[in-house]
């Protein structure tokens, strides 16, 4: 069993004993057992389950009140991430003011009512134009050691140890320069305040898998991202820093899927090699297509993305230190693609699994077809 899988496996195994879950829909669907003893159904959870691996989706906390996406989530997943609700500037909205743990609490809530896993996303958004906008200018490194530490620490001991993963820094390398970015805290602390997030997360929740989480991918004009959060990493582990594994978001941004060249490929597969030769997992943590740019008739996108996930997942899926698959949403018409990057044509996007009238659109067998042929994992 992975050291970083605790509660969540603790209850599977727990589970023929659980019969006060015997009505949750994942229990009747025969979720209990260790890990390696994969249910015999073939939701996604199911299919990746039988491979080691785990899929999943974020869900924010209005469609908990949208019973088709909560049916959604319990069928097909095995754990779930906060879209928004776990970040600082969700948490904690004003200076000085009260902290807002309501929304992240009732997705918690409902995870531990499934039986759902659950990842945090993310402690520190290491990104100007996603720090809280309160955050004053810091005199000192002190000063700003105390401001994040204290940050850092309320917010995973409350979820610890049932969040068995966090995201500790998301999106700090430039995708531009490949540098880190500047705010208010690395001005102080210079670029060690990463090395801080991630030493200060481990104190505070051991055991748990810390991860750093970035969009980087296989686009052509993501090769100094890529550099910049290989230098980033090998920083990170020359320096000792409590690190796991690498979040890939997988949102493909600017290129489409039918640009997943041959050569992107083996840049791809390139990047990905150095990490795990880092002794790193891989986890997708965002899964979504982006089809600003693909013609409009329907059928023809859906294959088009269809073919791209498959592709895309195959090569992921290949490399054993692949863990987790998130999508980021499962429902078409609730992707936050609908607005990033809309369409000129004005229509619709078709990013996700499902589509607005929460059919499975052929996304989704795509990855059903790669679970099923992907090579079996370990999970330590
Ligand atoms: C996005 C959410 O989906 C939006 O609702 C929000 O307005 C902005 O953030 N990379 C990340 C995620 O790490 O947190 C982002 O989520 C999508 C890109």
């Amino acid at each position: 069993m992975s050291r970083f899988m605790g509660r969540r496996d603790a209850l599977r195994i727990a589970g023929a004993a659980m019969i006060t879950l015997a009505s949750d829909a994942a229990a009747s669907r025969g979720r209990s057992g260790a890990f390696d003893q994969a249910p015999a159904d073939d939701s996604l959870h199911a299919l990746a389950a039988a491979k080691g691996l785990r899929f999943g989706s974020a869900m924010a906390a209005r469609q908990l009140d949208d019973p088709r996406y909560c049916a959604i989530i319990r069928e097909e997943c095995g754990l779930i991430v906060a879209e928004n609700e776990h970040k600082w500037y969700a948490i904690q909205p004003e200076r000085g003011g009260e902290f807002n743990f309501g929304p992240a609490d009732r997705l918690v809530a409902f995870a531990k009512t499934n039986r759902l896993a659950m990842r945090g996303h993310t402690l520190v958004w290491h990104h100007p134009k996603w720090m809280p906008k309160w955050l004053p200018d810091l005199r000192s490194a002190k000063a700003a050691e105390a401001l994040l530490g204290g940050y850092i620490d309320r917010v995973s001991t409350r979820y610890h140890p049932f969040l068995t993963s966090w995201d500790v820094v998301n999106e700090t390398v430039d995708e531009k320069t490949g540098d880190l970015r500047e705010t208010q805290f690395s001005r102080v602390m210079g670029p060690q305040v990463i090395d801080f997030c991630f030493r200060r997360a481990a104190a505070a929740m051991p055991g748990t898998q810390l991860v750093y989480n970035d969009y980087m991918s296989w686009e052509s004009g993501s090769a100094n991202h890529r550099r910049g959060v290989l230098k980033l990493l090998e920083r990170l582990r020359r320096s000792d820093v409590p690190i796991h594994a690498l979040g890939i978001q997988s949102h493909s941004n600017y290129e489409m899927p039918n640009e997943f060249t041959a050569d992107k490929r083996r840049e791809w597969r390139l990047f990905c090699d150095e990490v795990v030769a880092m002794d790193l997992d891989l986890l997708i943590t965002e899964f979504d297509v982006n089809d600003n740019r693909l013609a409009p008739d329907v059928a023809n996108r859906d294959r088009i993305i269809a073919d791209y996930t498959k592709d895309y997942m195959d090569i992921m899926l290949s490399y054993p230190r692949t863990k987790d698959v998130l999508a980021w949403g499962l429902v078409d018409k609730d992707s936050w693609l609908q607005n990033f990057l809309p369409r000129a044509d004005g229509q619709r996007k078709r990013p996700t699994v499902y589509d607005a009238s929460y059919r499975p659109k052929p996304m989704r067998d795509a990855i059903a077809a790669a679970f099923r042929g992907a090579p079996t994992r370990s999970r330590t």
